[in-house]
């Protein structure tokens, strides 16, 4: 039989991440997801400050929790587990579903009634999950699962599960490696918390290995109206547009804050409006199709250049030729509704040269 696992992250970075040779690797070749120059956001910061963006929409099933999954599923497995469960806003829950079909265990998902993007959703049907519906929201969900994991012989692959923060953490390793070295500030959007956990424990962990000169600052920003970490309370009711960080009581609310904390990075919010206009402009000037909640690191690298926003950490403090990379978390298609929201009418023509040539003039 061939190996197909000469790809993806255990394979990639298996030294650094809690594997034997008893763990059966199920992947899908997930990471190793583009680090793009961004021109046009290098010129809006100005001051020879260069802007990277990780484009994690690239992987198996167009967002990063494949990284996180990759390595849940296969300690799942290697542990017998014969069902998983998870809460999810979407993006996990597709990927636990994958996953859990290539390791030929059951999936079971938890989401928000009428709160989950059309891609997630069909997504977790198509990879075969078992969906559930529930009247509450991620919070809820996610406090279930939490309850559901004490008594059933189910396996939680949410991020409370360690083993996910271990996969998550691979991205900043490939920074590193692409940039030889790490970047000045990382950005990246804040929901659940787990992820901003996950790349600081990367840098940190290839800084200590000598593979790194400096560790980032770690700038996390969170949807205004979902944003307990910046107002420093548990928010019962969330609300965004960006529905994949729509989290009043993130899971990973300490470890994140240390993150920003032993960095001496920030927390920050950007409004619905801020990350739906940075969502248009990173696909119309740079040809990168982000969903909202993954804007939302573009509209705070622009909060923080921009004047009298109040932003918590302003450009200011950013050192002249600094390397900035934003995280964009998950492919443009998963939300299609939001985005189709945004878009001009269709033209309507005959199908005739004249009146299309009219039309376009
Ligand atoms: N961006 C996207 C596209 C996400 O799906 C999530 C989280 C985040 C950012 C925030 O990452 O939770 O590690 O702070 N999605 C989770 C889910 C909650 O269920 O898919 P975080």
């Amino acid at each position: 039989m061939k190996n197909f696992h000469d790809r993806g992250i255990i394979a990639r970075y298996r030294q650094y991440l809690p594997v034997t040779d008893a763990t059966p690797v199920v992947s899908l070749n997930e990471g190793s997801t583009p680090l793009i120059y961004s021109p046009r956001l290098s010129e809006r910061v100005g001051r020879g400050c260069e802007i990277y963006i990780k484009y994690e929409g690239l992987n198996p099933t167009g967002s990063f929790k494949d990284r996180g999954m990759t390595m849940a599923i296969s300690k799942a497995a290697e542990e017998g587990a014969k069902a998983v469960i998870c809460a999810s806003t979407g993006n996990t829950s597709a990927a636990a579903a994958a996953y859990a079909a290539r390791a030929g265990v059951k999936c079971i998902v938890l989401l928000p009634a009428g709160k989950i993007a059309m891609g997630k959703l069909v997504q977790a049907f198509m990879y075969g999950a078992k969906v559930v519906a529930i009247d509450g929201n991620f919070d809820d969900a996610l406090r279930l699962v939490r309850e559901i994991g004490e008594t059933e012989p189910i396996s939680i692959v949410n991020s409370i599960n360690p083993y996910r923060i271990d996969g998550q953490k691979t991205a900043s390793f490939e920074i590193i490696e692409e940039l030889g070295d790490a970047p000045e500030i990382h950005i990246l959007p804040v929901g659940n918390a787990g992820n901003i956990t996950a790349y600081w424990r990367g840098y940190v962990e290839f800084h200590a290995g000598n593979k790194s000169t400096k560790t980032p600052k770690m700038l996390g920003f969170q949807a205004a109206g979902s944003a307990p970490i910046f107002h420093n309370r548990i928010i019962d009711n969330p609300e965004t547009v960006a529905s994949a960080i729509r989290i009043g009581n993130p899971a990973s609310w300490q470890l994140a804050s240390n993150a920003i904390r032993e960095s001496q990075g920030a927390i920050d919010i950007v409004t619905d409006i801020e990350i739906l206009e940075a969502q248009r402009w990173l696909a119309n000037h740079e040809g990168i199709f982000v969903e909202p909640a993954s804007a939302a690191s573009i509209a705070g690298l622009l909060k923080c250049v921009g004047e009298k926003t109040g932003a918590a950490f302003p450009a200011a403090r950013f050192a002249d030729g600094s390397k900035i990379v934003c995280t964009v978390t998950g492919h443009g298609l998963k939300d299609p509704d939001v985005a189709r929201e945004q878009c001009g009418a269709i033209i309507p023509a005959k199908a005739e040269k004249d009146e299309i040539l009219r039309h376009i003039a």
